[in-house]
């Protein structure tokens, strides 16, 4: 496993789309798999800039989504498909039919979850996994279990994943119990693994996910065993680590 410090939220936002960047050019049909969350929006708002600026060409990029809250269409606001589309997928040339998220709003959620995985493994599962962390460790939404689970599964999302997250609703009581998510299998199976966190609220996971031990109860513990997996974060996000001396 790599480790990238770098000093803010922004350095990391750069350092991260430089590395997707590099790949679109390198590989212009790439599958990426991509997260949401407020961790990758600098990274979005970097690529969308080179897009524009520098003629970066998503055009026959195929993107895959790790998750989608249960019972919210692509058209509601909080959707992950929604938040897609708003923060990223809008604003550059990547083609709507290479893009790929889960339907929350399905009425067979086995088969959503078995035809997700299908898709996946029929690419080839993503060139460049992108992933952010929770304060919990969970990856994707991969919450703190007894066991990793290998496939696109329906998560029951943690107490603590619902306290995080339903700061984007206007209560917490309309913010979903429940999520389809990539497993551990896809995730691991991702030719480059890159996760990225900023800020003290990270710490702990980060502490826990880079140097503590692999257990399903730290799911992004996992990636110490992934074979070209790269963390990049802020001094804040290492802080726990004691690799700054006095955690300061
Ligand atoms: P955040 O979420 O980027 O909004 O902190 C990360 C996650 O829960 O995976």
């Amino acid at each position: 496993m790599k480790l990238i410090c770098v000093s803010n939220e922004n350095e990391m936002s750069i350092e991260t789309s430089r590395l997707i960047a590099s790949l679109v050019r390198i590989k212009p049909n790439a599958i990426l798999g991509l997260p949401t969350g407020s961790t990758p929006l600098g990274t979005y708002s970097e690529l969308i800039r080179m897009f524009i600026e520098e003629n970066l060409d998503f055009s026959k990029i195929r993107a895959f989504n790790v998750d989608e809250y249960i019972g919210l269409s692509g058209y509601h606001p909080q959707s992950y498909r929604m938040f897609m589309q708003k923060h990223f997928l809008d604003h550059i040339n990547i083609s709507p039919d290479n893009t790929f998220i889960p339907d929350g709003m399905t009425d067979d959620i086995d088969r959503e979850c078995r035809e997700y995985d299908e898709r996946l493994e029929s690419f080839g599962f993503a060139d460049l996994q992108l992933l952010g962390i929770g304060p919990n460790g969970h990856i994707a939404f991969n919450e703190p279990g007894d066991q990793f689970i290998a496939h696109t599964h329906c998560a029951t999302l943690t107490a603590s994943t619902i306290e995080a997250n339903s700061r984007f609703f206007d209560s917490r009581d309309q913010m979903p119990s429940r999520a389809i998510t990539i497993g551990m299998r896809a995730i691991m199976s991702s030719k480059r693994l890159v996760l990225i966190a900023s800020g003290r609220a990270k710490a702990d996971a980060i502490a826990k996910t880079c140097f503590g031990p692999v257990t399903p109860q730290m799911p992004g513990s996992i990636i110490q065993l992934h074979p070209n997996a790269t963390v990049i974060v802020d001094e804040a996000a290492l802080s726990a680590t004691g690799l700054f001396g006095d955690d300061d």
